[in-house]
């Protein structure tokens, strides 16, 4: 019997969207004077852009959970006196990148371990391209980017990110200078959204970007919307613990980001958005799931890229779906904050259900005994928040090795999942 969630009226909230925050920082600190980012994440990742651009000269007020964030902005960042820390966050380390690119001075980003071991030629290569110098290879941080006079530029994306995407867009907007990319598929369009909003054109058709240096950055206020991402495993959660009814306010609902929402309904969950409003340029709405029986699905490719933040949590929902669910062309997740890929097979298994990697496809078979053990999460924020939501699927059991890594996108985290265990 599923329990009404709903009952008391009560509407869930999550943290700001991280990769809002993460740009709305940015920007605001290359527009000449006071801006107001409102709602922003306060997690580890948003204070490792906010550490990263104090170095760079802007002042930012401290980042506290429900704040008002102040950030005065200059037309140009400072000259850096010493590393730049991007700790555990790609994004904070590519879009950083790509302003760095513009700017005539040394720079050196450094990161923890996670990040240095991810890919980073894939942003400094086109970067280089456009004129900026990587001192070595440009493979791995910590590197070493000094700003040159950028030039008019047409890159073609190797994979759908909006990290790479965002990055030289960030550059041309700083150099004012046009640029054209050609991606495979589309990605979150945030930086997009909020550049527009700075009078940048950018045309769009046919899987070309067309971006015209017709903007000026000028102070502002940044509304941010809350997380899809952090949303997504409260439904997921809900779903789960056979909960009904339970609502996320406040959530952004751009399409780029919602790709979870389309396969929880083909597993069966009815899910809703209501009371939709537009926030600083971004549609906002109240998420609803209702209790339902799961079965799996098959997630393409194809829309991989609009939920590629949502694996891990819908990977462990498929464990308790009836029958087989596939993610098709999942490779990307082998180089996120961890190999998502290998983990989630690994750990799906070592707890009892049945997982594997098919080439570069994750393929999931439910069951509904009882998983028991504990999950290895090599610190990655996402693993630890999806397998302990998983741990409020009746006669679950499951340890998670590093439950704290929640903080790195999801403050609260912990509380809510209580919210929702004591509701079961
Ligand atoms: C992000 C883009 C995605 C996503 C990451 C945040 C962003 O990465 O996984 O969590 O804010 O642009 P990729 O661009 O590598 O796909």
């Amino acid at each position: 019997m599923s329990k009404r969630f709903q009952e008391s009226g009560e509407v869930l909230r999550v943290p700001g969207d991280k990769s809002i925050t993460h740009r709305a920082l940015m920007l605001a600190s290359l527009a000449p004077g006071r801006s107001v980012v409102r709602g922003a994440l306060t997690s580890l990742d948003a204070r490792s852009t906010a550490r990263v651009l104090r170095g760079l000269g802007t002042r930012i007020s401290p980042l506290r959970g429900g704040a008002m964030i102040s950030v005065d902005g200059r037309e140009r960042f400072r000259t850096p006196t010493r590393r730049l820390d991007c700790g555990n966050s790609g994004t904070t380390a590519r879009l950083m990148l790509g302003l760095l690119a513009a700017h005539h001075f040394r720079s050196t980003l450094t990161g923890d371990a996670s990040l240095r071991g991810r890919p980073m030629r894939r942003i400094t290569e086109p970067l280089v391209a456009m004129g900026a110098h990587v001192h070595g290879t440009g493979e791995r941080l910590p590197l070493t980017i000094e700003g040159g006079d950028l030039v008019a530029s047409r890159w073609t994306l190797p994979v759908a990110s909006a990290q790479i995407k965002s990055a030289l867009l960030l550059a041309a907007a700083v150099a004012h200078v046009p640029l054209e990319l050609d991606e495979p598929a589309p990605s979150r369009d945030h930086t997009e959204r909020m550049l527009r909003r700075f009078g940048f054109v950018i045309g769009q058709g046919a899987g070309r970007l067309q971006f015209e240096p017709s903007g000026r950055f000028h102070p502002a206020v940044f509304d941010v919307p809350g997380d899809p991402s952090s949303a997504a495993f409260l439904l997921a959660g809900a779903l789960l613990a056979g909960l009904s009814g339970l609502s996320v306010g406040g959530v952004g609902c751009n399409p780029s980001r919602t790709g979870f929402l389309a396969v929880l309904r083909r597993m069966g969950a009815p899910v809703t958005i209501d009371d939709p409003i537009d926030l600083g340029g971004e549609p906002v709405g109240t998420m609803t799931v209702g209790a339902s029986p799961l079965a799996g699905t098959t997630v393409p490719a194809s829309e991989v890229p609009a939920l590629i933040d949502e694996i891990p949590v819908l990977a462990c929902l498929a464990a308790r779906a009836e029958g087989i669910t596939r993610f098709e062309g999942v490779a990307e997740l082998r180089v996120k904050e961890s190999d998502r890929l290998t983990l989630l097979a690994q750990n799906l298994t070592a707890i009892g259900g049945d997982a594997h990697v098919e080439g570069d496809d994750l393929v999931v078979t439910g069951s509904t005994r009882p998983l028991a053990g504990r999950v290895v999460t090599a610190h990655d924020h996402r693993i630890a928040m999806a397998f302990q939501i998983l741990g409020l699927s009746r006669g679950c059991a499951i340890q998670v090795d590093d439950p704290a890594s929640a903080a790195v996108s999801f403050p609260g985290f912990a509380d809510q999942v209580e919210i929702l265990r004591r509701r079961q």
